[in-house]
Parts: C-alpha cells; structure tokens; sequence
C-alpha cells in the first residue's frame, strides 16, 4: 500500500490504473480507523479493483467549540489497518491540497432541505463542510464508486443528493454499521466515554432497536414512541439531541402506511457525541 499526500502524484497512479482498465473505488474518513472503517474498504474492494482510503480530519465541518483540536490523529495505526485490510493507497492530503484557497475563500457545497434538521440543526455549517470536502475528494479522485456508512444516516443521504443533484458520475454505496458485542455502533468519538459511560452507551442502541420491534409489529403512534425513548435515554444519562422516526428515503415524516422507516438519535453521553440509527422495512 501506497502512502501519498500530493494530489499529482495520486493523479499519476490513478491516470496508470485506468490504463489498465481498473476501476477505482474511494472511502473517505478523518482517520482513527476501526472495524467500522475497515468494513468499508472490505465493500469498496468488492466494486473496484482498486481502493483509495482518504484520512484527512477536515476543519470545515467542526463548529465552533467542537473537537477539532482533539479528535484523534492516529496515522500510523491507521497505515497499519489498512495494509491489513487491503487498500491500495492511503490519500492524506493538506489542508493546501484540499482548499488551495484557503477556507475562507473556497467554493462550497451545500444541499439545502435534508441539512436543515437533526444534526444539522444541532451542528450548524456541519454538513455544508462535509459536502464541501467530499465533492472536493471526488473531483481529486474521480472515483467511479465511493462507500460511506450508515451509521451516519443523514450524512450518506446527503451525499447521495449531491451527487445525483450535480450528476457526479459516481455509484454511492452505503455500508452497515458495523457494532461492539453489546450494540455500541463503533466510532472514533467512544475513546471519549469514560468507564461508566461506557457501559451505558449501547442503551443508545437498545432504544432504537424496541422503536424498531415496534414498528415491525405495527404501532403507529410515532410521537409517543419517540417521547418514550427519549425519556429512557434522558433517565440513562444521555443528553438527547433528537430522536425521530421519519421516512428513510428523505427524513420526513412519515404517514402511517409508509414502509420504509428509519428511527435516527444523537446526543451527548459525557462528553462524547454518539449518533445511531435503525432502519425498519415494514
Ligand atoms: P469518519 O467519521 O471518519 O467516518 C468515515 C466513514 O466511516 C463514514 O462514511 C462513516 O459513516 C463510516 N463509519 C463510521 N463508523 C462506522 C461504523 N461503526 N460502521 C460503518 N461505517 C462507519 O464521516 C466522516 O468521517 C466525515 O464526515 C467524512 C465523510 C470523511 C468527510 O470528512
């Protein structure tokens, strides 16, 4: 595996791949890689023959007050990771390389409508910083695939918008969320948990798997279960940001026969911001 930080030089390496005929699939991340990020390139493999993996931790898309500063940069144990889980190139760009103009002059991307609730509303500029990047990782890779993970629900559906809505010639690919033994979906921000956070954390999970048994067997009543979930939660320690049940597809909501659902919630246990999501096909 190949460890590049110049756009040229990755543009050379793909331009020699595509003489091959070989199709490139990428997967960004902001480092701090585990199993959750490992089963993305285990996809991406499937769809291309050959993988690029992105670490860059992209100041954009942190407010004011969040954890840039200390998000974890654990790049050689990322390198390690990705050997073993076979991808071909490790593409970790500079901040020059990703906004040649600086942040406060670069060209963003924004998508209106789906950005407007839930962790965009809690997390305001987030997902214009994501799109921003991401559209920028595109047009530097030009992947014909590119895997992200459903536990960030919303952030895949935006994805997936702006790529159809800017006719980006590239397949998304959503992947499972990849979970601890006891439910906890895998992130980088669970190094933030202390011990006996720890231990409450997959109730985060839990809550969302009974909303999930229940839709399944046919309750309707949306607002009653959301408030009850809400309400373990808050009693567990969580210090909820939302808990909805909307339509899969585009997060509104949803009548009682709509058949595609998905039951999303964020919050802060400590300090560490969990988000999950289960999606319930009726
Ligand atoms: P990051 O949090 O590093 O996540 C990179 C990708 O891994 C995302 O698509 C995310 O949904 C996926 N992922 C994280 N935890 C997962 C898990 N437990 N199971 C499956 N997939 C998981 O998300 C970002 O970075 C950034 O916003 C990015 C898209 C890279 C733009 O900067």
């Amino acid at each position: 595996m190949e460890v590049i930080q110049s756009k040229e030089e990755l543009q050379e390496l793909i331009a020699a791949w595509r003489d091959e005929d070989e199709h490139v699939a990428l997967v960004p991340t902001m480092g701090n890689l585990h199993q959750g990020h490992g089963r993305l390139v285990e996809i991406a493999r499937e769809h291309a023959e050959r993988v690029v993996v992105s670490v860059y931790v992209n100041p954009t898309q942190f407010g004011e007050g969040e954890d840039f500063e200390e998000y974890p940069r654990t790049l050689e144990r990322d390198t390690r990771r990705l050997k073993h889980v076979g991808a071909d190139v490790l593409f970790v760009p500079d901040d020059d390389t990703v906004y040649p103009f600086g942040h406060d002059c670069a060209t963003v991307v924004s998508v209106p409508g789906l950005t407007e609730n839930f962790c965009g509303a809690v997390r305001p500029g987030h997902f214009d910083g994501v799109t921003t990047v991401v559209a920028r990782l595109f047009a530097i890779v030009q992947p014909e695939v590119a895997v992200f993970g459903q536990k960030d629900y919303q952030q895949q559906l935006v994805i997936r918008y702006m790529t159809e809505d800017l006719s980006l010639p590239i397949r998304i690919i959503t992947a499972a969320t990849v979970r601890e033994d006891d439910g906890l979906a895998m992130s980088s921000r669970n190094a933030y948990l202390t011990e006996e956070e720890r231990l409450v954390a997959p109730k985060l999970h839990q809550v969302l798997e009974q909303i999930g048994a229940r839709l399944q067997s046919g309750d309707r009543d949306f607002a009653v279960m959301e408030q009850e979930g809400a309400d373990e939660l808050g009693a567990a320690g969580f210090k909820l940001d939302y808990l909805a049940i909307r339509r899969a597809e585009n997060l509104t909501q949803p009548d009682r026969d709509c058949d595609d659902l998905v039951v999303l919630a964020a919050g802060k246990l400590g300090k560490a911001r969990l988000i999950d999501n289960v999606v319930v096909t009726v």
